[in-house]
């Protein structure tokens, strides 16, 4: 089954064709990063603007890429939800209309679905069960996995997401947009040993029974701190890796107990976070001692892409799983209710 996926519901327009016998035969992703840089955030307007102009073009060029013409196109896959709803529309609309125009079965792939089952396109695939972290821009969560569709949340955000405290820190360090992959090249400068004692940044919610995360305070940590010191390019520097370090030993210390509490040894990292090498590393550390197994996508498929999106609908659209010839968008849409497969 060849399978067409779209992924609009943020600042990235992916698309991608993924063929469940031969594999992702190509995967393409227009980043509007540049343009939202100008106003230090996504606008959800310019967004929705831009996934017009740029995703036809980009679906006949992965169509090209993939070798493959509109009639060996199986079913087509895209974002329903959760995200910015204007963004979404424009994939759901596209993407709905053209497997009507196709005569082609379409179907709605949840975000985070498709976040949680990037690892799976790697050569390597993690096994069933796992516990996921999701740590992207608008999500942190730690899922038990029992199969596609078979999620049950453990843990997540109480406040701000991790990769939004991420851009915020970096946001009042003056460090640009996007935040996240910024901080964490320029935490590479700073000292370790500066902030200690009183001045030691917390890892909130450690220190109580639980799952949950709560990631505003460390920001407002982050900015107390700033406003007590001298401004210069080493206290950046400092601020941002102790920043840095706290949230990162914050997810791990959550996903040690979360291996210890549900006995799954298996975790899998996704989302943008998961491109962060100071996580992957504290996290690899703590996996050897838990003898767990932990599994990372590809550091492309970290972030928002299409294949993930093309992979996730393969997989119901097998099973299937279809659209009635009508769309909508989602932006709330609770990972818990998805059908298992
Ligand atoms: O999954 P994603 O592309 O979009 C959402 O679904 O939200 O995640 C984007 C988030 C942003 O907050 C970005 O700053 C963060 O992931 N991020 C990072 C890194 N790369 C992306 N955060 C920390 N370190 C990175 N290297
Ligand atoms: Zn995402």
């Amino acid at each position: 089954m060849r399978v067409l996926g779209i992924e609009t519901s943020c600042d990235e327009t992916g698309v991608a064709v993924y063929d469940t016998q031969c594999g992702l035969l190509s995967d393409l992703l227009y980043s509007q990063v540049a343009m939202h840089a100008d106003y230090g955030g996504v606008v959800p307007e310019l967004a929705s603007r831009d996934h017009v102009r740029k995703l036809l073009p980009l679906i006949r060029e992965a169509l090209q890429q993939a070798q493959t013409t509109a009639t060996q196109i199986d079913g087509v896959a895209y974002t329903q939800g959760p995200g910015l709803v204007g963004a979404l529309l424009v994939g759901a609309a596209v993407g709905r209309s053209l497997a009507w125009g196709w005569q082609r079965p379409a179907v709605a792939v949840h975000h985070l679905e498709g976040h949680l089952l990037a690892p799976m396109l790697e050569e390597k695939p993690p096994r069933f069960p796992f516990i996921a972290l999701l740590v992207s821009g608008g999500h942190t969560m730690l899922i038990t996995v029992e199969g596609v569709g078979r999620y049950n949340v453990i843990g997540e955000t109480l406040d701000d997401a991790v990769g939004e405290a991420f851009d915020k820190t970096a946001k009042l360090l003056d460090l640009g947009y996007p935040g996240g992959p910024r901080l964490e090249q320029v935490a590479k400068q700073g000292n370790a040993d500066r902030f200690q004692g009183r001045s030691r940044f917390p890892r909130p919610m450690t220190d109580r029974p639980g799952l949950d995360f709560s990631f505003s305070g460390l920001k407002t940590f982050a900015l107390n701190t700033l406003h007590a010191n001298e401004h210069d390019a080493q206290i950046r520097a400092d601020i941002a890796l102790a920043f840095q370090t706290a949230a990162v030993e914050t997810l791990a210390i959550k996903c040690q107990r979360a291996i210890r509490e549900t006995g799954i040894h298996r975790l899998v990292v996704a989302g943008g976070v998961s491109a962060n090498r100071a996580l992957r590393a504290r996290l690899n550390h703590m996996a050897k001692k838990e003898q767990a197994e932990v599994a990372y996508p590809r550091m492309k498929f970290c972030t928002d892409n299409g294949a993930m999106i093309a992979y996730a609908g393969a997989l119901r659209l097998q099973a299937g799983e279809m659209e009635p010839a009508e769309f909508e968008a989602r932006a709330r849409w609770p990972i818990e209710t998805l059908t298992a497969l």
